[in-house]
Formats: C-alpha cells, structure tokens, sequence
C-alpha cells in the first residue's frame, strides 16, 4: 500500500470523515503537526494506529474534537480546564483530565489509565474534518515511532507512506512543534510536555509546576506514571492450565487452555492486533474481588505483542502497596 496524498477540498473532506467512521486511519494537518487520526471510540481503529507507529509500547493518545460539549462525556471538567480552555482553545494546548466514566473513548486510547488527554486544534482543516465526522478522533504525530514529528504531507508519506491509505494535504503546519501536554488531574497543574503554547502563557492563567518540582518518581514515560492502570488483582502470566479461582486471558484457540472460573478471549484467531484492542477493557472486566488473580496466556512478541507484554509485565510485577488477601 501506498498513501495517497489529496489536497483539501469539500470532496477530500467528506472521504475522509467517512473512512474515519469505517474504522481506517488519516493522516491529517493540525496548526502543530500532522496526526494519526483514528474514531477514538473504535478499539480496532485504535490498534491499528499503534501497529502502524510500530511502538513497542503504548502510549496514551491525544483524543482531538470540533468543540468543547463534545467532551462533556469524555472527560470530568475542572475550574482549571474549563479557564485554560476558555483562553487557548482552540490552539496548541492538550489537557489530561480524569476520564468520565460514561465515555465511550477507546481504553486503548489511554493506555489503561483513568485520565484522557483531549485538544481542540485550531488548524481550519482539522476543524472542518472534525466536525464532518462528529467523533472524537484518536492522533498521535503522523510518524513512525522514533522519527520527527511530520509538518508537510511528504514528511508523512516518508515515514508512514505504507502504512496508510489517505494523507489530507493542506502545506505546512504553522506552529510546527506539538502541542503542550499539562496534566490537571492533581492538586496542582504539572507540564508533562513544553509545545505550542509557552510555560510563562499558560502562568498568566493557572499556576503550573515542572515535573521536576511536581516531586513524583518515574515520570520518564508515561507507562510509568504512578496512575498507570494496573489491576488490582495479581497478574499471572504465561497461563496454559489457571487455577479455579482465577479469572483467565485467553490469547488464540480456547481448546489449547484449561481451567479459570471465568474467561476472555483477546484474539481466538492469535491476532495480536485484536488482542491489543481488547487488552484493557478485558483486564478491566476480569479484574474483580471474586477472583484470586488473572491469568494471562502467553502472548507471541510479534508486531503489537511486544506492547501486549510489557504492559502485561508491568501488570504482573511486584507491587509495593499490594494489600495481601490470603
Ligand atoms: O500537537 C500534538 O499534540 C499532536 C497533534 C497531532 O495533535 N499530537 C501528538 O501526539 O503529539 P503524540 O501521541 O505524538 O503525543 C502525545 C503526548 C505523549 O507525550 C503522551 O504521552 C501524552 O501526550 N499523553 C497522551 N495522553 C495522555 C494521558 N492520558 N496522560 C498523560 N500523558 C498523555
Ligand atoms: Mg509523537
């Protein structure tokens, strides 16, 4: 496959929002740099943005709307958003909010945690695509995972031309780093990345705090933050036999397993890319007192199994505040 890249017009704009609503990934200029775009809400179009970025891990998503009442059933509000919204959306800013527990977003989307990172970009091409497909839309940059975020549509033709079918072209993104990523879901506003919109800006209207100076350990990559999802329940991994009492993640022919009180399939056709769909709100179902533990059957490392993994393994390492049932 290779992309094609079509200049912005009504006509490109109606085919864009409605290969977003079948579930297919778009490329697409925002004021910052192009996004990855991808229905937010669709779990499968989800993983295949992460199978198309080739990351060995998953890292949350930006989820990108047309307008602020689109996100009331998607993010808890506070006054802090609501005042930084009122001056800089829409622009170059992405809030990281608690996550509403009626949303309809992938979990996917946020990696496992319970706060979602949403935008309104300013870029009249975003905007218009935005609201003609009236759902929200997952992006990350338009790039393989460890190259440049992309600002022309040949910058993403380079680096993701064989991963997708559909590069929205409109020049040159004019702010041409991303957006900045502040965190609002503690006491205090924490920067978690510098873009768009300066530190000293967004001062003038909420106090904000370096990550240095927010005092937390681990805040290298977002897989490590201390609010990354993990389950309550052990994690077991490379199950073939679960024990009675444990609820079971099956991964490819259920006759290959026994055992588990109850079970869930991530992929019993061993796709690893419907398993990444399913990872998190499986994790989600099973993870109830009932249960001793979760059971996860080995996941092969291929493709987005790597990501399968590490999440897995993070799940199943020791836990410092683990209360012991016995
Ligand atoms: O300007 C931008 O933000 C571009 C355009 C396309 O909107 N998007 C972008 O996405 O740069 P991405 O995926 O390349 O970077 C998103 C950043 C990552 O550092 C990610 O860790 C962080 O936002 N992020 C997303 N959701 C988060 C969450 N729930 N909690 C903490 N950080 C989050
Ligand atoms: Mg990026």
């Amino acid at each position: 496959m290779t992309a094609t890249i079509i200049p912005v017009s009504a006509t490109a704009l109606a085919t864009a929002a409605t290969q977003l609503r079948e579930g297919k990934l778009i490329a697409f200029p925002t004021e910052t740099v192009y996004g990855l775009g991808a229905d937010a809400t669709n779990d499968r179009a989800v993983a295949a943005i992460y199978a198309a970025k080739g990351r060995p891990e998953f890292n949350p998503l930006i989820v990108h709307v047309a307008d602020e009442q689109q996100l009331d059933r998607i993010v808890i509000w506070n006054e802090p958003a609501r005042q930084l919204a009122a001056r800089f959306w829409p622009g170059p800013l992405t809030l990281v909010l608690p996550r509403h527990k009626d949303t309809k977003v992938s979990r996917l989307v946020s990696a496992g945690m319970d706060t979602v990172a949403v935008r309104i970009p300013s870029h009249p091409t975003a905007r218009k695509l935005l609201e003609a497909v009236a759902l929200p839309i997952a992006a990350p940059s338009a790039n393989k995972s460890g190259h440049l975020s992309p600002t022309t549509p040949l910058h993403v033709h380079a680096s993701l031309g064989h991963d997708i079918d559909l590069i929205l072209a409109d020049g040159k993104s004019p702010v041409g780093v991303e957006s900045t990523v502040l965190d609002l879901t503690g006491e205090q506003a924490v920067l978690l990345r510098p873009g768009g919109v300066p530190i000293e800006t967004l001062r003038q209207v909420v106090d904000v705090i370096t990550r240095d100076q927010s005092g937390s350990e681990g805040l290298k990559s977002p897989g490590l933050l201390p609010s990354h999802y993990a389950p309550h329940l052990p994690v077991r991994l490379n199950v073939t036999a679960a024990q009675a009492d444990e609820a079971f993640l099956l991964f490819g022919p259920p006759l290959s397993f026994s055992g588990g009180a109850e079970r869930l399939n991530l992929s019993e056709q061993g796709d690893v890319q419907e398993a990444a769909a399913n990872l998190f709100s499986y994790l989600h179902q099973l993870d109830r007192p009932v249960y001793k533990a979760i059971a996860v059957a080995p996941i092969p490392l291929h493709g987005l199994g790597l990501a399968i993994n590490d999440r897995l393994q993070r799940a199943a390492a020791p836990r410092v505040l683990l209360s012991h049932k016995n």
